[in-house]
């Protein structure tokens, strides 16, 4: 970022991206190969490092090499490194990033509260941006955004989480996030009490951060998310339904490349760089 607060990108935004063969970085990838503001300059994946991109995506636009660490790739200069890994390795990727002078998007999920304080020290002590989003769809993000609003408003509200029958984890990272946010408004308001519950309290789903929580994992499900607030003869429903394919996260990864060199330190969520007062 200069002095000014402008953004610093001359020409194209070069990008680095860790995890471009995977569901999701490939996707990315092949959006960047259409996108007339953005460049791929370096890729990182093991197996296919050694190879051009565009060989290992059969994606002839994508001429930059593939890596087999993101300290390789990173001796190509990028104004953004995206980290779109696995949670072992996006900590040591994203400091390497910082390191070199570069802003940093993490799409990777998993990491820890501890490796995001380091990260944020980090990003201030070599002026970076980083921005950390744990689900770039947009519907995910007014989801939560208007959850956070109606939650000042409604005391009673409970979560639940769908998925298909053979995710391992429960409940859902983007539910864990929704009621992380909503921890930051209020606790969520029982009328009877949980231990005061007669018959079998788990039924009343599980307590996370002031949310009441139901998992449910069935063959026929994606992954939903919905928030159901209620009020004395009166209901507000607010639920997300995602598809199978990675393009809507895509879209949210395309912006946040674009807004990351904005400001300087570590944010968390896509809304963070959104302006929702006058966006079109
Ligand atoms: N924020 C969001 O909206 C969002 C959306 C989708 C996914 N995600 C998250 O993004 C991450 C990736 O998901 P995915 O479904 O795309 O996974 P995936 O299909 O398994 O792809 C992982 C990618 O990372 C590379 N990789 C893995 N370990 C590596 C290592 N140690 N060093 C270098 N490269 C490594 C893989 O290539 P090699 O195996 O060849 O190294 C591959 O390119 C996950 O944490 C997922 O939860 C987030």
């Amino acid at each position: 970022m200069t002095n000014s607060g402008k953004p610093e990108y001359k020409g194209a935004i070069r990008v680095g991206l860790a995890g471009a063969t995977g569901w999701a970085g490939s996707a990315l990838a092949r959006a960047i190969a259409q996108s007339n503001d953005i460049e791929l300059v370096s890729a990182v994946s093991r197996t296919h490092a050694g190879q051009t991109l565009g060989e290992a995506l059969a994606e002839p636009r994508l001429t930059c090499q593939v890596y087999a660490t993101a300290e390789e790739a990173l001796a190509q200069a990028c104004d953004v490194f995206f980290e779109f890994t696995k949670p072992d390795v996006a900590k040591s990727n994203v400091l390497a990033a910082l390191r070199h002078g570069t802003h940093a998007v993490i799409g990777t999920s998993g990491l820890t509260d501890t490796d995001y304080a380091d990260i944020a020290a980090a990003a201030e002590e070599h002026q970076r941006g980083v921005l950390a989003v744990g689900n770039f769809a947009l519907t995910v993000v007014l989801l939560q955004k208007f959850a956070e609003i109606a939650a000042r408003l409604i005391p009673h509200w409970e979560i639940i989480d769908y998925a298909h029958d053979d995710k391992r984890d429960a409940p859902s990272g983007t539910v864990r996030e929704l009621a992380h946010r909503l921890s930051n408004v209020r606790p969520s308001e029982l009328t009877v009490p949980l231990e005061q519950t007669q018959g079998v309290p788990e039924t009343r789903g599980a307590r996370m951060a002031g949310s009441q929580v139901h998992s449910i994992r069935l063959p026929g499900y994606t992954i939903s998310a919905e928030i159901i607030f209620g009020m004395p003869d009166q209901k507000l429903s607010i639920r997300h339904d995602s598809g199978s394919s990675a393009q809507p996260y895509v879209d949210g990864a395309l912006l946040a490349i674009r807004k990351v060199n904005s400001f300087v330190g570590l944010r968390r969520g896509l809304d963070s760089v959104i302006d929702f007062v006058s966006s079109p």
